[in-house]
């Protein structure tokens, strides 16, 4: 089994990496190969809605000077998605969301039946919201939300207080355990002919009226 983790906090060493961490160490004793990557602190673009990626045979974006395409290759080819991001004013970090708003809009359909989860660090508040941004991205996606025993968060303005929330980084090890059985559940299945299920397209209404 492969997962990949998306870190979209600038800070290599900070919050959501020490939480990202909790999660990788129960994935390697599982067995679980990790990938991971960074947004990083190098500009990203946004979206400009040139349906290029459309046209891309790898479901690529128009832009390739970012970490977006290595996202797609390894989103594509991983058997489950965990994406973290700091709280910024109570949402998911604005690189992120770009770089999720490129990810999806070009290889949406490449994730689908994939279990996903989201994570996110804050000194205090905006937690759950920033959860359910992220989230969107996988529920419109046909992919399979995976959760813990409390919401998958960290407190801490840095990773030394994030060592101190103790419920924090057991939702995070909870997680990555309920992630590795989702994997395994799906993949299993697929081996017994449980095959992934037909999506219907044909219908597109936009709000016209
Ligand atoms: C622009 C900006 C906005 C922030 N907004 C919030 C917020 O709304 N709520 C909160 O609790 N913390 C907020 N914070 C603090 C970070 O979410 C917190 O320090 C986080 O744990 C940092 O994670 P990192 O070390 O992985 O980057 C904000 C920080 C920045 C830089």
């Amino acid at each position: 089994m492969e997962v990949l983790l998306l870190n979209g906090s600038p800070h290599v060493h900070g919050c959501t990496a020490r939480a990202l961490e909790e999660m990788k160490k129960e994935f390697a004793e599982n067995g679980v190969e990790v990938t991971e990557l960074r947004v990083g602190n190098s500009p990203v673009r946004g979206c400009i809605a040139c349906h290029s990626c459309a046209k891309s045979p790898e479901h690529h974006c128009v832009f390739s000077d970012d970490v977006t395409d290595q996202v797609i290759d390894a989103a594509i080819r991983a058997d489950g998605i965990v994406v973290g991001s700091p709280v910024y004013y109570a949402g998911p970090n604005g690189a992120l969301t770009a770089v999720l708003d490129r990810t999806f809009y070009a290889a949406g359909r490449q994730l689908a039946f994939k279990p996903a989860a989201s994570i996110c660090s804050a000194r205090r508040a905006g937690t759950t919201a920033t959860l359910e941004a992220i989230n969107k991205y996988f529920l419109m996606s046909n992919m399979f939300v995976v959760g813990s025993s409390y919401w998958a968060m960290v407190h801490g303005n840095t990773a030394e207080e994030v060592e101190q929330d103790k419920e924090g980084l057991q939702t995070m090890r909870n997680l990555a355990r309920n992630m590795t059985w989702a994997m395994d559940c799906f993949s299993a299945g697929e081996g017994v002919g449980f095959d992934k299920p037909f999506v219907e397209r044909s219908a597109q209404t936009n709000f016209i009226r």
